[in-house]
Formats: C-alpha cells, sequence, structure tokens
C-alpha cells in the first residue's frame, strides 16, 4: 500500500510517499481502507520532535513509528475472526496514535472506532475525534457545569472549535476571543459572546470566568489570573514558554484558589460514539479549513504549521469519497 513515511525528525519535508507493506488484521482486529485522514498539531510534534520529550513516545535518535496520521475515516476491508462489531463495507471513523497516513491501518474492534454519523462525508468524519475528544478531556477535567462561564481562548483552531461546541452543547455560557476573520464562524457554532482579540484584551475588561480554556497554548496562568473566578480554572493545552504548566498544575492543586489544569489526553471509544450521537443531533459538527491528496502531505504541513488553520486541514486519499 502507498504510505507517507518519515525516517528522521525535522522539517516537513522528511515526509515522502512510500509503498509498505499492507497489514494483515488479527483475530480482533479490523482492515480500515482509509478515504480521509488529518494534519493535525500531534503529527507535527512527533514528525519535528519538538518538544524535544515526545522523542521518550516516538523514539530518541529516530522515529520507531514511521507513519504519522492519527485521524482517518474510511470502509472497513476485511475482518479478523473474533470481530462482531463491524463487517466488511461498513463506513468507519476514529483516531489511532499513528498510522492513519496510509491507505489502509489495523485497528482493535474495541478502539476509538465506531460506525460513521449518518448523513457525513469521509472527510468530514475524519475531522471529528482528536480536537474534540481532547477539548471534551479538558472540559469534564474543569468540571465545566450548565451555567457556568467559560471563556475559550484560540476558538478557531481545531481543539478551540471543538471547545465552544462542547462548552455549548454542556450549557455553560460561552465566550470565545479569537482574530477578527473568524467571528462570524465561532458565533455559529454557538459561542454566546465573541471577542475579538486585535480589538480587545479579555483580561483588560474586568470579566471573570469559571474556566478559562486556553485552547492554543497561547495565554499564560499569570495574564489570566485576574480573569479567573476565585476557584476558577485556567485548562492550557501546551506546555507553556518555560514547560511550566504542568508545575503549575501540580503546584495550584495544593496551593491557591486557581487552579491550572493540563491533563494528559486519552482517546477513548466511549467518546467517539459519544461524538456520533452528537453529530447525528446535529449538536456537532468538524470545521474544515482547507483538503489536500494524500500526495501533498507536505505543503498541507507546512499551512498547519503556520499555526493559522481554521479548524482541521484534511488529507483524501485516492480523491476521498462522498457517503
Ligand atoms: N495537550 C495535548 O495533548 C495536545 C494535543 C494536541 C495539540 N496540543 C496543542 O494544542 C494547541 C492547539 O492545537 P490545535 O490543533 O487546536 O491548533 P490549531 O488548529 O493549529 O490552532 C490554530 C488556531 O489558533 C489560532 N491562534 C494562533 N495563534 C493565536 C494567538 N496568539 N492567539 C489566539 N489564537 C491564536 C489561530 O487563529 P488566528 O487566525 O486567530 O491566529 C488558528 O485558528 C497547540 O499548541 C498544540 O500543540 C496539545
Amino acid at each position: 500500500m502507498r504510505a507517507v513515511v518519515h525516517d528522521r525528525y525535522g522539517v516537513p519535508d522528511v515526509l515522502r510517499l512510500a509503498d509498505v507493506e499492507l497489514p494483515v488484521p488479527k483475530e480482533d482486529e479490523v482492515l480500515v481502507k482509509i478515504h480521509a485522514t488529518t494534519v493535525n498539531r500531534t503529527d507535527c510534534g512527533f514528525r519535528s520532535a519538538d518538544p524535544f520529550i515526545s522523542r521518550f513516545f516516538t523514539g530518541l535518535l529516530r522515529p520507531k513509528r514511521k507513519i504519522l496520521g492519527s485521524e482517518l475515516a474510511g470502509e472497513v476491508d476485511a475482518v479478523g475472526a473474533a470481530v462482531t462489531e463491524f463487517a466488511v463495507g461498513d463506513h468507519v471513523f476514529g483516531v489511532k496514535g499513528f498510522g492513519a497516513h496510509a491507505e489502509f491501518i489495523c485497528m482493535r474492534e474495541s478502539a476509538p472506532l465506531a460506525h460513521m454519523p449518518a448523513g457525513m462525508t469521509f472527510e468530514e468524519a475524519a475531522a471529528v475525534c482528536d480536537g474534540a475528544i481532547l477539548a471534551l478531556g479538558f472540559l469534564r477535567r474543569a468540571d465545566l457545569r450548565k451555567g457556568q462561564k467559560i471563556l475559550v481562548y484560540g476558538a478557531s483552531g481545531s481543539i478551540g472549535t471543538a471547545g465552544v461546541q462542547l462548552a455549548r452543547y454542556f450549557d455553560a455560557h460561552v465566550t470565545a476571543v479569537c482574530n477578527t476573520k473568524n467571528v462570524e464562524l465561532v458565533r455559529s457554532l454557538g459561542a454566546d459572546e465573541v471577542i475579538d482579540y486585535l480589538q480587545e484584551d479579555f483580561t483588560k475588561n474586568g470579566k471573570t470566568y469559571d474556566v478559562i480554556f486556553d485552547a492554543v497554548g497561547k495565554h499564560s496562568f499569570r495574564r489570566c489570573r485576574g480573569s479567573q473566578k476565585p476557584g476558577g480554572m485556567y485548562a492550557v493545552t501546551d506546555l507553556g514558554f518555560l514547560w511550566q504548566n504542568p508545575f503549575l498544575a501540580l503546584w495550584t492543586s495544593r496551593i491557591g484558589d486557581r487552579k491550572v489544569l493540563f491533563p494528559i489526553p486519552r482517546y477513548t471509544k466511549k467518546d467517539v460514539l459519544f461524538l456520533k450521537e452528537l453529530i447525528e443531533a446535529g449538536k456537532y459538527r468538524a470545521v474544515i479549513d482547507r483538503c489536500y491528496p494524500l500526495e501533498d502531505v507536505v505543503e498541507a504541513t507546512r499551512y498547519v504549521e503556520t499555526q493559522q488553520k481554521t479548524g482541521n486541514v484534511v488529507l483524501t486519499i485516492d480523491g476521498g469519497r462522498a457517503r
């Protein structure tokens, strides 16, 4: 099969298309023919080995796992003898740490994989899981409840667009912060209020929040403190400029009434099924910025690394396919 591989860490140009062995499903696995996948910030971090600490998971000197790609949507091509949930021809979507930048992938039946929501294209379904499951983990960890006030900073990214929609689903009052060009989009995702950060600094308007969700990791606990209610949470997706956020999370868990949250994300099948339900109820949609064919993975990756994408960037394989 064709796959995008990388033999060393570095700039997007280390990615290349290659012929690799077709995986064979084990007893409890399904073989999925992938029609669409994404390039996300996790792929970029693993490829560039930035932060360095990621090498402890991906290989100290060179990548142990040569095929990146976590999200996928496609068609079941073969099933192992013990598989009961899926059959050949089923349309599925899901997420796995590595291996989705390829024509085929094997996943366990119990993995974060589910039947595709009705009426979704492969491109849309591929762009659901990563941002949404990460955002879900943060909102749950912050114990976001009905009527609470949340501010989502970086509301136009993959995690941010998911965070706005999920916070809305949890019946919180959502203030989204983004650039002028994305104001209408985040409003359409359900934000009650939108702050254009080019016009207004939310830390100076005197308003306070139960949860500040820094979905792009560009803000800081220090600057947000004055906008947190007593007992408020600052949930952040990035390590921080000086890798301070995990330490602040530990420190504030014991000291002070304003907390920092830096949860370790986990993809689960339960969450994929939850998102499928939300999508079918019309309460969630994947925001797609651009689609590229798999062959243009280097260009797609360069675009993702501008850190300016709106929502998600999709890769289609053999032209993807409408459902
Ligand atoms: N904790 C984890 O496990 C985990 C996993 C994956 C990713 N991450 C981290 O989470 C962060 C977000 O990931 P993502 O995939 O959602 O990112 P993304 O989609 O690449 O975010 C891009 C968006 O961020 C906005 N943005 C960029 N700079 C900004 C700034 N200074 N202020 C406000 N908005 C800004 C951009 O909007 P504008 O046009 O307004 O600039 C753009 O729409 C990344 O830092 C990534 O490394 C963490």
